[in-house]
C-alpha cells in the first residue's frame, strides 16, 4: 500500500491532543503516516477549539496560510476537525471556501472513507453528534514519552451558561472500564509510567456499576504504571469516594485541577455551576485534610456578564485565601449559542483586561511563594528528557505536577529520582539529584 502523509495541528485542550492521536490511529490502517513537515503532507488537518473567540481567530488566520499549499499542490486535502468544526459547520465554508473537509468530534470514523472519495469538487461536512461514540475500539497512535493521555469519557451534560463544550462535544458517555484497563496494561507494557485520564467532567465517569473511584482503584493495581493523574474534575462530582481513592491509592498523585470560575455566589449562580463558594471551600478543606500534600490548580473567568467590582473582589480574595499552586485565568468570551451569549457583555475589554492582570499578578506572587517554601525539600521526579533551556540538564515533573530541572547525568526517561530543591521560580523548581 502506498504511504500517504498526514499533518495535524492541534488547538485547545488535552482532549483535543488525545483526539489527534485518535485521528492518526484511525488513518494508520489506511496507509497514512503522521508527518511534522506540512510541505510533504497529502492531508492537512487543523484539530480546533471553540472555547473562546481568540482560539477561533487563530485558526482562521492559520487556515489562510495553509491554503497556499493547495495552490501549489491541488491534490492536497485540507480539513478542519474538532470543536470549531462542530460549532460553525457549513458556515465555515463561507470563510474558508478552500476547505475540503469539516468534521465534528463524533464524526472521525468517517475520515478515511471521506479521504478516498474521488469526488473532490464538493467540500464534505460531517457533523452529526452521536450519543454512543466513544472510539473505544480504536487504538490511538501516541507520542513517545513517559506519559500517556487516555480519554475516559466524552461530552458534557453540565451546560454552564458561558460554555460551548456541551454543544460541540455532545452528551456525556464513558469508555467501558474493561477496555480502559486493557489499554493501560498495554501502555505499561510499552514503557509508559504515567497515565492521565481525560474528560470534560472526568469524575462523572460511569460504566454500569463502575464509577470514577472504582476506575482509580483498579488502575492503581496495574504494574508498571507509577503515577495516575486526571483532568478536569467538576467540583459537584467530587464525592467522598473519589477523595478516598486519592487518599488511599499511592499512585494517584496529590495534585488536583479544580475549576472554580468565580467566587461570588451571584456570579456562580448565573454561570449555573451547581455549587456555592461555601460548598467549594468546604470541598477544598475535605481534600486538604484527606491528602495533606495536595497541590491545587484552578480555572478562573473574569468579566462574566453582570460581574460587579464586588464580585470580582470576592474572586480575588478567595484566590488569596485558597492559595492555588497555579491558575489558568481567562477573560470572558461570549460564545454564540450559549445562554450567557444572550445577556450580552457588560464590561469593556479594557476593564476585563484590568481584572485579569490583577489576578495574574496575585497568582504569580502566590505560586512563587509556594515554590520558594520547597527549597531544601526533596521531591520525587519522573524524568521526561532533556531540559529545554539548559544544555545538559534534565527535566521532569514532581508528583504535584511541578516542572523540575536538574543537571543530568545520563538518567534515562521514565526513571523516578529524588531531587533536592535548591532554588525556585513561580513556574519551576531547580535542584540536584539527592544522593
Ligand atoms: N470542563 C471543565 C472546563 C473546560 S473548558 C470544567 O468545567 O471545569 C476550560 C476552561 O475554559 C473553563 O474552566 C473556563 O475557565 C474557560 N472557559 C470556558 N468557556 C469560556 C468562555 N466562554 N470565556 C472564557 N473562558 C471560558
Ligand atoms: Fe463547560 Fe461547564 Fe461542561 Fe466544564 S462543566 S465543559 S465549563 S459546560
Ligand atoms: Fe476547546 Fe473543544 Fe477542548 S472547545 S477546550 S478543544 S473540548
Amino acid at each position: 500500500m502506498e504511504t500517504r502523509k498526514v499533518y495535524i495541528e492541534t488547538y485547545g485542550c488535552q482532549m483535543n491532543l488525545a483526539d489527534t492521536e485518535l485521528l492518526i490511529g484511525l488513518l494508520k490502517p489506511h496507509g497514512y503516516e503522521p508527518t511534522q513537515a506540512v510541505a510533504q503532507a497529502d492531508v492537512i488537518l487543523l484539530n480546533t477549539c471553540a472555547i473562546r473567540e481568540h482560539a477561533e481567530e487563530r485558526v482562521l488566520s492559520r487556515l489562510g496560510e495553509l491554503a497556499h499549499h493547495k495552490v501549489r499542490r491541488p491534490e492536497v486535502r485540507l480539513g478542519l476537525t474538532g470543536c470549531m468544526a462542530q460549532h460553525h459547520r457549513e458556515k465555515l465554508l463561507d470563510k474558508a471556501p478552500f476547505l475540503d473537509l469539516v468534521l465534528g468530534p463524533d464524526a472521525y470514523r468517517t475520515l478515511p472513507e471521506l479521504l478516498i472519495q474521488e469526488e473532490k469538487d464538493e467540500p464534505l461536512v460531517s457533523v452529526r453528534l452521536d450519543r454512543d461514540e466513544t472510539y473505544a475500539d480504536i487504538l490511538p497512535v501516541r507520542e513517545e514519552g513517559v506519559r500517556a493521555w487516555v480519554t475516559i469519557m466524552r461530552g458534557c451534560d453540565k451546560f454552564c451558561t458561558f460554555c460551548i463544550v456541551p454543544y460541540v462535544r455532545g452528551r456525556e458517555r464513558s469508555v467501558p472500564t474493561e477496555a480502559l484497563l486493557t489499554q493501560v496494561e498495554e501502555l505499561a507494557a510499552r514503557g509508559y509510567k504515567e497515565v492521565v485520564y481525560l474528560g470534560q467532567t472526568v469524575n462523572a465517569y460511569r460504566d454500569r456499576d463502575n464509577d470514577f473511584a472504582d476506575l482509580l482503584h483498579r488502575t492503581a493495581k496495574i504494574d508498571g504504571i507509577d503515577r495516575i493523574r486526571f483532568t478536569s474534575p467538576h467540583p459537584s462530582d467530587m464525592n467522598d469516594r473519589v477523595i478516598e481513592a486519592m487518599a488511599t491509592c499511592a499512585k494517584v498523585v496529590p495534585y488536583l485541577h479544580l475549576p472554580l470560575q468565580a467566587a461570588s455566589n451571584r456570579v456562580l449562580e448565573r454561570m449555573e455551576r451547581g455549587y456555592t463558594v461555601e460548598q467549594y471551600a468546604a470541598l477544598v478543606k475535605r481534600l486538604r485534610t484527606a491528602v495533606p500534600e495536595l497541590a491545587l490548580s484552578t480555572d478562573i473567568i473574569v468579566g462574566f456578564p453582570g460581574e460587579e467590582e464586588a464580585d470580582f473582589c470576592a474572586t480575588y480574595d478567595f484566590m488569596a485565601e485558597i492559595r492555588y499552586d497555579s491558575s489558568f485565568m481567562f477573560k470572558y468570551s461570549a460564545r454564540e449559542g450559549t445562554k450567557a451569549y444572550k445577556w450580552g457583555e457588560t464590561l469593556s475589554e479594557k476593564e476585563k483586561g484590568r481584572r485579569l492582570q490583577a489576578i495574574i499578578a496575585l497568582q504569580e506572587r502566590i505560586s512563587g511563594e509556594i515554590n520558594h517554601q520547597m527549597i531544601g525539600q526533596t521531591v520525587e521526579v519522573l524524568v521526561e528528557g532533556p531540559a529545554k533551556r539548559q544544555e545538559g540538564w534534565l527535566a521532569g515533573k514532581s508528583k504535584q505536577f511541578k516542572t523540575v530541572v536538574f543537571p543530568g547525568n545520563g538518567i534515562p526517561p521514565g526513571n523516578l529520582v529524588p531531587i533536592r530543591v535548591l532554588s525556585t521560580t513561580a513556574h519551576t523548581l531547580i535542584g540536584e539529584v539527592h544522593a
